[in-house]
């Protein structure tokens, strides 16, 4: 791990710290918040001080007073939180923390695709880079893409980009068409079918869940579907007790910590990989973070004629969602 070790080299951690300690002693110096999606390592979520879905992290960057946000996630949940907070310093711990369905949808590929689709409003899953969401009409996450398409009326053509797997999702929860970009997050394509189905065998009362991001042909064994949030939530107030659980494996670790006399079963993916673990978030390690809140880098920009483009659409599902609370 050349990576680890050299966080400790000249100018790096102080083996002798206590960085839980140090952490928190830095954060109230900086005035900061540190912000974590649920697929990030334990010992990170248990640091945060919000710990979310891309909706919840979303409206946590969009109402702090701080003035560092610690976004430990992905580049473009830190680029969103930038977007709504151009004054604010927000660091992401490590910088190549990226995502396949962002990587999937470059700016110049999707405007010559929104340009051969006239008349087609834009509809954009938040996994998506800054200048994609300043292409976009709306942008939505796992937990309202449904209600955000909804919003639009039955006969205005829509493009949805760019998880095609949520997308299909949605058409069929509302039975409208839609266009759809198609790029797949890597971590959610890759479980096995045969496998779960191995699975429910041996377990034959747990309940299969599911997010969205999954293919369909895993989506149609789940008996509930839905955001991290929404699966977090699920597995509390069930009366089942075993949940065979499909979507990534951090996820795991708030489920047993608030219904801890439940069984989970990470779901099973292809291969004999650890490939249910997404590799972009973590990248993100304790100490990276540490270093990011001491030397307040590596700071996420965006070009102020994108930000502001960016914003429109993040604004009006935010709005949507305070609306709808
Ligand atoms: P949510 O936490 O919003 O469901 O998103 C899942 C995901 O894959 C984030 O990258
Ligand atoms: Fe992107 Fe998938 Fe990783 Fe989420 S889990 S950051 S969608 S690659």
């Amino acid at each position: 791990m050349a990576d680890g070790l050299d966080l400790y080299g000249e100018h790096g951690i102080d083996p002798s710290l206590d960085l839980f300690d140090e952490i928190e002693r830095l954060k109230r110096a900086r005035n900061a918040i540190i912000l974590a999606h649920y697929y990030q390592e334990p010992d990170i979520q248990d640091i945060a001080d919000y710990v979310g879905d891309s909706l919840g992290l979303s409206r946590q960057a969009a109402e702090t007073d701080c003035d560092v946000i610690v976004f430990a996630g992905v580049h473009f949940m830190a680029e969103t939180a930038k977007i709504l907070n151009p004054d604010k310093t927000v660091v992401l711990p490590d910088l190549l923390a990226g995502c396949s369905l962002a990587d999937a949808c470059p700016p110049d590929r999707f405007q010559a695709f929104i340009d051969a689709h006239p008349g087609h409003k834009v509809v954009s899953y938040i996994n998506c880079s800054a200048a994609v969401k300043a292409m976009s009409d709306v942008i939505c996450t796992s937990s309202n893409a449904a209600d955000v398409v909804r919003l639009f009326p039955a006969d205005q053509p829509l493009i949805f980009a760019p998880d095609r797997n949520l997308g299909a999702y949605v058409q069929r929860e509302t039975g409208r068409e839609m266009v759809l970009w198609q790029g797949t997050c890597q971590v959610h394509e890759i479980f096995s079918e045969k496998k779960l189905m191995q699975l429910k065998v041996q377990h034959p009362d747990a309940a299969v869940i599911a997010h969205p991001e999954c293919e369909p042909h895993i989506l149609r064994h789940a008996e509930h579907i839905g955001s991290t949030s929404s699966l977090l939530g699920y597995v509390k107030d069930s009366d089942k007790r075993e949940f065979i659980v499909l979507t990534e494996a951090g996820i795991l670790h708030q489920m047993q910590k608030s219904a801890p006399d439940k069984t989970l079963i990470a779901g099973p993916p292809e291969g004999n990989c650890a490939c249910n673990e997404c590799p972009h978030m973590r990248r993100n390690t304790l100490e990276k973070l540490y270093l990011a809140l001491r030397d307040l880098k590596p700071a996420i920009e965006v070009p102020e004629h994108i930000r502001v483009a960016a914003l429109k659409p993040l604004a009006r599902m935010l709005a949507k969602d305070l609306a709808a609370a």
